[in-house]
């Protein structure tokens, strides 16, 4: 492994890392903490972490450059890779959700996200024809300017929708953050990576 650690565990930035810190921590397994904010990678040895952006976890575990990830379901909708995911960790719960302006009920023709991948699964299984536009944040400005007719996008308290002035059409997909492992890594590793499987398990159950 190029890091020199036995196990590498990506973990995402923002909400849900400081759940993931105490998840491994219940679990029994002390992550090492980054020194500063460009602390992108730490530890080494027997252990290492890297800090990704939520989307990217999927692919860093399905590459093999990571053995495990904390990733949320949203993200891995969306990525589509092979991974086992073998633990509901419980946190982070939100939803992926249709998002209008109050009233609107005129046909959807456009509909921008950051999930486009899952949007378009959700149109073609309902039997809906839209184009969807990729966005990269702040995606509840395209309904409100007039870039898209909808947005799909993640709630989770429900603030960012109400400062919009936006609502909340339909739920299309539940999310919390999931434990997943990479499958080479499963096998070759598995006294390592089964234990600590086991033991987060029963800290999430
Ligand atoms: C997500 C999402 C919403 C917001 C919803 O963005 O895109 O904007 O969170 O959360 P709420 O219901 O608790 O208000 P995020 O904060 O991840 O930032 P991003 O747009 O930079 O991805």
């Amino acid at each position: 492994m190029s890091f020199g650690a036995e196990l590498v565990v990506a973990l995402p930035k923002g909400r849900m890392m400081a759940d993931a810190y105490r998840a491994f921590a219940a679990a029994g397994l002390e992550l090492p903490r980054a020194r500063g904010e460009r602390d992108l990678w730490h530890g080494g040895g027997e252990l290492a972490v890297l800090e990704l952006r939520g989307a990217d976890v999927p692919t860093y575990v399905d590459l093999g450059i990571a053995d495990v990830g904390v990733v949320g379901r949203d993200n891995l909708l969306e990525a589509g890779r092979d991974l086992y995911e073998p633990v509901d960790l419980g946190f982070g719960a939100c939803r992926l959700s249709l998002i209008r302006r109050p009233g609107d009920r005129a046909p959807i023709r456009r509909i921008a996200s950051k999930y486009p991948n899952f949007t378009k699964a959700w149109l073609r299984e309902s039997g809906l024809a839209a184009d969807v536009v990729k966005l990269h944040g702040n995606v509840e400005l395209a309904a409100l300017v007039g870039l898209a007719d909808a947005v799909v996008d993640v709630v989770q308290t429900g603030n960012t929708l109400k400062a919009a002035g936006l609502v909340e059409v339909e739920v299309l997909a539940r999310s919390s953050a999931r434990l997943v492992v990479n499958k080479s890594a499963l096998k070759l590793k598995r006294n390592l990576i089964r234990p600590l499987i086991e033991k987060l398990r029963r800290v999430s159950g």
